[in-house]
């Protein structure tokens, strides 16, 4: 309740009034996933934000997934319920250093991961997302040089993977980064034969322990299809509340931090976004996601390469 008002019902008026579609990623709370009119992965909801034919897409992730909606639909009002829903990969990767680095290896090109600004994008040949990036590098020649920005742990999993070489910009995700092998391995010692699956911006130390590594969706995806009755998720903990919907006769854990907890894995970014602000942004039509025309069409360019790629 927020000033007397049925914060659900006026989120759904306003919705309807405004022509308006909710798109939500998994690591949001989970009264925003259940209203939202789709929640995915960074691919998917790129997708969806392509595609839609509302006149306003309300954002409910953070700042990077908004500015990729307002890239791929420009004429699109594109509100974000709290600006500052940054991400520590963006923050990572400046846009004058991203540019030096280019400039330092003229004979690669920059796969990027999406998490990053809009002006890093431009400078970028290729955006990738943790389900896209195989499919992508599987279809670049053997010996084409290439700089993976900005997460180093996401693109050595990768390297490693495909036994591909590439200049990994020494970036990292503070959430994936957070998870502990020592208190994973006492919790798989407590759980004998569960299996873990985990996103690739975790470290190898964690990685190394993992039965699947991929995208939130395809973690989604590997955990319904599994027969154990309790499994370990090494990621952001909200995505566990798409899993026990869907398979609530299951254990879902999430694994932990230093502290033996999963709480420090909460994304401090995406937990911005509330239902109040939700509220204030589709009535309001703000904070609304701008970006300079030439930035536009510069990362346009290289978001339009990844959906071909991955298509
Ligand atoms: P996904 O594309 O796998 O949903 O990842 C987004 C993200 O920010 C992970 O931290
Ligand atoms: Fe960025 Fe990490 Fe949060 Fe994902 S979980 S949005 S990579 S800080």
């Amino acid at each position: 309740n927020f000033a007397g008002l049925d914060l659900l019902e006026e989120i759904d008026r306003l919705r309807k009034d405004r022509n308006a579609v909710i798109l939500a990623h998994y690591y949001q709370d989970p009264q925003i996933q259940d209203l939202a009119d789709f929640v995915g992965d960074s691919l998917d909801l790129s997708k969806k934000a392509a595609e839609t034919d509302a006149d306003v897409i309300a954002f409910c992730g953070v700042r990077f997934m908004a500015e990729t909606a307002k890239i791929l639909s420009p004429e699109k009002t594109v509100v974000l319920p709290d600006m500052d829903a940054g991400c520590s990969l963006e923050d990572s990767c400046p846009p004058d250093a991203f540019r030096r680095f280019r400039e330092e290896h003229p004979d690669h090109i920059a796969l990027t991961y999406i998490n990053c600004s809009a002006e890093v994008k431009a400078l970028s040949d290729i955006i990738v997302t943790s389900s896209s990036v195989e499919k992508i590098l599987n279809q670049l020649p053997q010996d084409q040089k290439i700089i993976f920005a900005p997460d180093r742990h996401l693109g050595g999993y990768f390297s490693r993977k495909l036994g591909r070489d590439m200049l990994l910009w020494p970036g990292a995700c503070i959430v994936h980064e957070a998870f502990s092998e020592k208190e994973l391995l006492k919790l798989k010692a407590e759980h004998p034969g569960a299996p873990v699956a985990a996103h690739p911006e975790c470290p190898p130390h964690i990685l190394d322990h993992a039965d699947h590594v991929g995208s939130t969706s395809s973690i989604l995806d590997y955990v319904l299809g599994l027969e154990a009755e309790t499994i370990i998720v090494a990621t952001e903990p909200h995505i566990i509340h798409q899993m026990e919907k869907a398979a609530p006769q299951k254990t879902f854990i999430g694994a932990p931090g230093a502290d033996g907890n999963c709480n420090c894995n909460m994304c401090p970014f995406m937990a911005m976004n509330t239902l109040e602000k939700l509220y204030i942004c589709l009535r309001d039509l703000e904070p609304r996601i701008e970006i300079p025309e030439d930035v536009r069409v510069g990362a346009k360019k290289s978001l339009d390469r990844m959906l071909e790629m991955a298509s």
